[in-house]
């Protein structure tokens, strides 16, 4: 068995990294999320007093150790030597920007942590001189026109043009991306302003215009050959002739990388609210009206809240209503309600609370975000998906993209669902259900504190033996795809064993559930 994990840090963090770069620590005892809180309610941790600085990059440069470490991050220099051993992604990962303008690498990671309310406390001044027109300009991109963000597109941008029906406006985007699905367009049609978010592989493309009359938010998008998109959005008046679509705004026809522009949220209402196990809740949200979002399969979104003045987000994977019935709510697939399977960690600073929130009550919920790539589904002759607890979520849709779309094929489909007991396994009865309707689909449950003695299923936690059982031979399969979601030193174990069973990096996919 390969041991991937580090020697513990001088500060008894564990630290990994996993063959997909991704770095996670164990926090100390006494530094949770909840306990950097509390120390931020004591008061200012910048070091300097209250009074704000302007600081040069010359004099940010010499604090870069770990006993003195300042960071700027879009503009703003923050004194991070309290909030080392409270970082989820470990000290050594703070430490390549210490000194340093961190805002590419910051944002690269994790755009949308809100570094300026966790940091509030920590908050040293101003960076003045040269780096500081690099670091704000990335962030603001919703803020500024295309011509004067003043960063260069990713590529040349889609042509766009539009047309009218009796019903409809209708705006064509010429993608030219073949993948082109209808899930990649996120339409908000306000009063007076309609922003088109068209997310062509890992850039995004904005219309963004005040519309010339008044428009229903009823959108509709469909996808044709070489990434032809059309959307069509509902006239108010549908005797009205329009002569021309609308007047550009700050974001129009701009095109820049999806991890470069800010993270934006919605208020989005519960609809219901319903216990799946004794921890575990499917929840139901309403999209605001002048939205329309598609979350893609295997993608997540964030919900945020205020906690004691921070704003603090968790992810949490968007799923299929159900199993048996996935397409028994078409407001999923018209982009108007998303579905969420929530576990309440006792002690959680999120998930407590998100579980509390009755029907009516609002959230404020991110675009999505996620990088699993459909086509790789689409090419499978073997789909195997390892998944330990809430990991689950992340399967949920590619188990009914699987079986219900792909519903000519014939692959193999088999879960292996790792859980602590019985009680703790989600939606259990469909998932048997399942196996009843669909040959073509196994499950296989490991149970690893299970003390019912009835129990004749697997036991123990997640091993070679386990991996090397489900991994498919070249022989069985050409094509197989390795799907893994759990937190992340399962992961790690689990993809080290594939590996070790001969799959290579394109059969495998990681969904990482550590937070
Ligand atoms: C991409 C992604 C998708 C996710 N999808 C889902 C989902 O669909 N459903 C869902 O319920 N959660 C999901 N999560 C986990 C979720 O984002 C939060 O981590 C979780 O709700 C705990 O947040 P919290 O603020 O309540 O707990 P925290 O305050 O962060 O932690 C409280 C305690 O719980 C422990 N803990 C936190 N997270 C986990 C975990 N995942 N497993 C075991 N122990 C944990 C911590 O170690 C700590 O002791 C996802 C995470 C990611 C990164
Ligand atoms: C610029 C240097 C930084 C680097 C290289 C870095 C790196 C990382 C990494 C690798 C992770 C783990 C992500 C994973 O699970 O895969 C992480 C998580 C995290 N980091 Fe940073 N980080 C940096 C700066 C910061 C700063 C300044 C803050 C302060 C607000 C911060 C807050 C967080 C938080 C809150 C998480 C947990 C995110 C989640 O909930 O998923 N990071 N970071």
């Amino acid at each position: 068995m390969m041991n991937r994990l580090r020697p513990a840090s001088n500060h008894g963090a564990r630290q990994t990294e996993s063959f997909t770069g991704r770095k996670k620590v164990t926090l100390t005892p006494g530094h949770s999320l909840m306990d950097w809180i509390r120390l931020g309610r004591r008061g200012d941790l910048s070091g300097v007093g209250s009074g704000k600085l302007n600081i040069t990059a010359g004099q940010l440069a010499v604090h870069n150790t770990q006993k003195d470490i300042w960071m700027a991050i879009r503009g703003k220099v923050y004194n991070l030597t309290p909030y080392l051993e409270y970082h989820p992604g470990g000290i050594d990962e703070l430490m390549r920007a210490a000194g340093k303008d961190g805002t590419d690498l910051f944002d690269e990671i994790h755009n949308w942590v809100n570094v300026e309310s966790m940091l509030d406390k920590c908050l040293i001044g101003s960076l003045i001189g040269d780096a500081t027109s690099k670091a704000p300009g990335i962030r603001n991109v919703r803020s500024k026109s295309a011509s004067s963000s003043g960063l260069k597109p990713p590529g040349p941008i889609p042509v766009h043009d539009w047309y009218q029906t009796t019903k409809d406006i209708v705006v064509v985007v010429y993608t030219k991306w073949d993948n082109m699905r209808h899930e990649m367009v996120i339409v908000d049609v306000h009063e007076n302003e309609i922003i088109i978010e068209v997310l062509i592989k890992e850039n995004t493309f904005f219309i963004h215009l005040k519309p010339t009359h008044k428009l229903q938010s009823i959108v509709n998008v469909k996808v044709f050959a070489a990434g032809k998109v059309e959307i069509y959005i509902q006239k108010d008046d549908q005797s009205c002739q329009w002569s021309s679509l609308g007047k550009s705004l700050k974001l129009h026809e701009s095109y820049q990388r999806t991890k470069n522009i800010d993270c934006i949220y919605r208020m989005w209402m519960v609809l219901s609210n319903v216990m799946i196990t004794h921890d575990t809740r499917l929840m139901r949200f309403k999209a605001p009206p002048e939205c329309r979002m598609v979350v893609p399969i295997g993608y997540h979104v964030h919900i945020k809240t205020d906690i004691s003045g921070m704003e603090i987000a968790r992810s949490y994977t968007a799923v299929a209503p159900s199993l048996i019935k996935p397409h028994l709510d078409p407001g999923v697939l018209s982009g108007k309600m998303i579905y969420l399977m929530i576990k309440q960690y006792k002690g959680g600073v999120i998930s407590p609370w998100v579980v509390s929130l009755k029907p009516g009550d609002k959230v404020q919920m991110s675009n999505y975000d996620g990088n699993f790539d459909l086509q790789r589904l689409n090419k499978t002759s073997h789909l195997v998906m390892f998944a330990s607890g809430t990991g689950f979520t992340s399967m949920v849709t590619l188990i009914v993209y699987s079986l219900f779309t792909l519903n000519m094929s014939t692959f193999p489909i088999k879960l292996v669902f790792f859980n602590k007991t019985q009680k703790d396994i989600l939606w259990h009865d469909q998932l048997e259900e399942l196996t009843k309707s669909f040959p073509r689909f196994s499950v296989t449950y490991v149970l690893s504190q299970e003390t019912e003695q009835t129990w004749n299923g697997l036991r123990g936690r997640v091993s070679m033996e386990h991996v090397t059982k489900f991994v498919p031979t070249p022989q069985e399969t050409p094509n197989p795809l390795f799907c893994i979601c759990g937190q992340w030193a399962y992961n790690d174990s689990v993809e080290s064993f594939a590996k070790l069973n001969g799959l290579q990096d394109e059969h495998i996919h990681v969904f990482s559930q550590t937070s």
